[in-house]
């Protein structure tokens, strides 16, 4: 029996968790279950799995409940003895300090909130080794690279291709998306996600975060991580390996088919997920993304090229634009825009943990300024 705590238990991947958990009883168990503000439905989670740990992150909330609140409750759950693996899913890098304390206590991870990479990769992954642990990507293009990738060493990769549906606004110019609305950007053609993960999936932002967590994932450069455009996604990424051969995996966009396998990895066991069938989708298209209109794919390879804490400050600054965009304070390019303008005004450091804080904290109120102008 595998014992999970669950960190973003209310969200997308969160309750796509709980859903794999009930259909694998016998070998899978909650333990421990985290929110925000969303008491309620952690309460009635915690109910339904027989939890005893739960928290909110939101002290006042947590307080109004009588539940544990603020980030050591979360850090209390994410290292608690009765816990195997923890599903890293907050949306954020307010996912990096449990992250951090889980691995140093062992624990396993499955990780879902890419920004915790991409913010401080350089941190997270040798933490990884040192402790022996094993983390498994949530995200489907990775989860697909790793499955992808067993029993290859990562010396033997040519190229990591990742695939992208294109978001909402595929074939858009950039006068089109001047004026696109919150409704119009929440239309995802493929996924159901979280606010601000959808946000980014329209901007291209969400593929530029995934080329440099694929980056820290399988410890390739950033130029050996390619996009493309694959509007089915029926392919959930590839890998071209140095003998030419290209692997992909496929399946519907379902994401709890990645969460599975992070939970249950390297065991496949069945499930009450629909199988993919060739017949059903005969045309697999692809086509090279378009950095001119969609800036923010661009400004991630950038800020990886850059390197020290040019990741972490694009993340953070795009984690203010993009609920800006969701609040309705800016418009849908402006997130490009003050993304941009925050990376050319931060100048990039050794990323330790605490110029990583610090330039995270930074980042936020440069672009609060920004977006407020
Ligand atoms: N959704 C997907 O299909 C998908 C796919 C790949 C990767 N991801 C990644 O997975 C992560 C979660 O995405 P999502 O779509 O599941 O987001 P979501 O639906 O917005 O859910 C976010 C979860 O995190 C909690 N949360 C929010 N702010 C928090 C804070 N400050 N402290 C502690 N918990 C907090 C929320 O609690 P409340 O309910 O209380 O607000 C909720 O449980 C993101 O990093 C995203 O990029 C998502």
């Amino acid at each position: 029996m595998k014992r999970i705590a669950i960190l973003g238990s209310t969200g997308s991947i969160g309750t796509q968790t709980l859903d794999i958990v009930r259909q694998h009883p016998d070998r899978l168990r909650v333990t421990g279950l985290v929110a925000n503000r969303s008491a309620t439905e952690l309460i009635s989670q915690a109910k339904e799995f027989g939890t005893k740990n739960v928290a909110l992150m939101d002290e006042k909330s947590a307080r109004e409940h009588l539940l544990p609140g603020g980030i050591q409750a979360i850090i209390d759950i994410a290292t608690h003895p009765e816990v195997d693996l923890v599903v890293i899913a907050v949306a954020g890098v307010i996912g990096l300090e449990p992250t951090l304390a889980a691995i140093n206590a062992k624990k396993d991870i499955a990780l879902a909130s890419k920004e915790v990479l991409v913010a401080a990769g350089q941190i997270v992954m040798p933490l990884v080794a040192e402790n022996g642990i094993t983390l498994t990507p949530i995200d489907s293009e990775h989860s697909a690279l790793f499955q992808c990738l067993q029993g290859y060493s990562n010396d033997q990769i040519h190229k990591l291709i990742l695939t992208a549906s294109g978001g909402p606004f595929r074939g858009k110019s950039g006068d089109d998306l001047a004026k696109v609305t919150k409704a119009q950007v929440l239309a995802h053609p493929t996924w159901t996600m979280g606010g601000k993960i959808t946000v980014d999936s329209a901007t291209l932002m969400n593929k530029g975060l995934e080329v440099i967590e694929a980056h820290w994932l399988f410890g390739t450069s950033i130029e050996e991580v390619n996009v493309v455009v694959h509007p089915q996604s029926i392919i959930h990424s590839m890998v071209q390996f140095k003998d030419s051969s290209v692997l992909a995996q496929m399946g519907w966009p379902d994401m709890r088919l990645p969460i599975q396998y992070a939970l249950l990895y390297p065991e496949r066991t069945p499930n009450h997920l629909k199988p993919w069938n060739p017949i059903e989708t005969p045309t697999l298209t692809f086509e090279a993304p378009d950095p001119e209109t969609f800036q923010c794919l661009q400004l991630a390879y950038q800020a990886a090229r850059e390197g020290g804490t040019m990741p972490c400050a694009l993340n953070a600054a795009n984690e203010e634009t993009a609920n800006a965009f969701l609040k309705e304070s800016i418009g849908f390019l402006e997130i490009a825009d003050i993304n941009l303008k925050v990376m050319q005004s931060h100048t990039p450091v050794e990323p330790t943990l605490d110029n990583i804080i610090a330039t995270d904290a930074w980042a936020r109120i440069t672009a609060r300024e920004l977006i407020a102008k």
